[in-house]
């Protein structure tokens, strides 16, 4: 049984992201009419939009609202306006710190390519005919964007790429506990010939992997999966690995789908933190405030929240369900528009999945 009481946090941020924003409050609040929850959204600032105010990317109290709510959902920040900015006054400080605050080291990038949109996708459609639909579960806390020591010694500089047992195996988990809700399969990814990081990685995943037997686990080369991604991207369930081979492999997955702007996110911490959502596309400064941006990686990802923070899988899987037949109809931004369909601005796509859910 979800929650019937919940506390949304909403930080819209910059260029494009108020206009995906605008959408996924008014889906929001319309399945919770519906479903009679006492829902409560609060809004706040991150990036520019932020620091126009404050002076500060994020602040204190900003992020105090975040870590009490059950979810927050945040939209890109940045843009040309504060790109000469450095250090902690960058618009990404702000978003590193409220990664941090909320101790989100899971970070879930779903990638499904639907047969509709096939055509616009940069593979060739035979390589996507066994169809695509894989959930890469990337560590964010660790590894060689945290390990110690790290900097500029004289001549040299150093990345310490460091996993201790604790922070693999609750990724782990995660990862399995997902699998469960799909086809079962555990891909976990590593640098085990060369790393002993990658060592300890492998072993700690194939401690774990006994606690679930009903799950299917392999290994893989990173630079094996980073082939078997764009040849035989149907091979995938789920994708477990660490913070720097995450990044790069979550990004490849992406292309698949054929634009940055269908693609959602989750990142989650312990039970009991709120997870934050947001899309994995940027501020896209070139279309801001034109109702071009497409908002279906925003809406895919208030489905993962109403999935992992609110415990209403139904209406997550209800809403994915109403995106995609609205894309299966033709009706879609430009970005993935081909001939024939029907381009529609950013709210007219949001009007029509409410129109569906309703
Ligand atoms: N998580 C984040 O907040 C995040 C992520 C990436 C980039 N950024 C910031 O965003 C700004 C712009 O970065 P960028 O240009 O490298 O990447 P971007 O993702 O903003 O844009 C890349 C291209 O994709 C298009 N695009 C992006 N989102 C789209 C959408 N929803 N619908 C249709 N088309 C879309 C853009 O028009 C552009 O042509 C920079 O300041 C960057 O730092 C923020």
């Amino acid at each position: 049984m979800g929650k019937n009481r919940a506390r949304v946090m909403l930080l819209p941020g910059d260029g494009v992201g108020p206009e995906v924003t605008a959408e996924v409050e008014a889906v929001l609040r319309q399945i919770a009419d519906r479903g009679h929850w006492e829902l409560s959204v609060v809004e706040g600032l991150i990036g520019g939009a932020s620091i126009d105010r404050y002076g500060l990317p994020v602040t204190d109290a900003t992020l105090a609202s975040c870590r009490t709510a059950d979810a927050v959902f945040k939209g890109p920040v940045g843009g040309p306006k504060w790109d000469h900015l450095r250090g902690e006054q960058r618009c990404e400080a702000g978003l590193l710190r409220l990664r941090k605050e909320l101790d989100a080291f899971a970070n879930l990038r779903p990638t499904a390519v639907r047969p509709s949109l096939a055509s616009v996708s940069p593979l060739r459609p035979e390589r996507l005919a066994e169809g695509v639909d894989l959930l890469i579960v990337r560590e964010l806390t660790g590894c060689a964007y945290f390990g110690q020591p790290k900097g500029r010694f004289g001549d040299r500089a150093v990345d310490t790429m460091a996993y201790t047992v604790d922070e693999v195996r609750r990724l782990a988990r995660v990862g399995f506990e997902l699998a469960r809700s799909r086809k079962r399969r555990v891909t976990s990814v590593d640098k085990a010939n060369v790393l002993e990081s990658s060592r300890l990685w492998r072993d700690v995943v194939t401690e774990v992997a006994a606690e679930y037997p009903d799950v299917q686990l392999e290994h893989q080369l990173v630079d094996s999966c980073a082939m078997l991604l764009i040849s035989r991207p149907s091979l995938f369930d789920v994708i477990i690995t660490g913070n720097l081979f995450g990044d790069i492999l979550s990004d490849e997955a992406g292309v698949l789908v054929g634009s940055l702007g269908m693609l959602p996110s989750a990142s989650l911490g312990s039970p009991g933190t709120p997870g934050l959502y947001e899309p994995v596309h940027g501020a896209a400064p070139d279309i801001a405030g034109q109702g071009k941006a497409n908002p279906v990686g925003s809406l895919l990802s208030l489905a993962l929240l109403l999935r992992y923070s609110l415990d209403h899988p139904d209406e997550a899987a209800r809403l994915e369900a109403a995106i995609g037949s609205v894309l299966d109809d033709g009706i879609r931004t430009m970005d993935v528009a081909g001939s024939g369909d029907h381009v529609v601005s950013t709210a007219a796509f949001g009007q029509e999945v409410r129109r569906r859910l309703a």
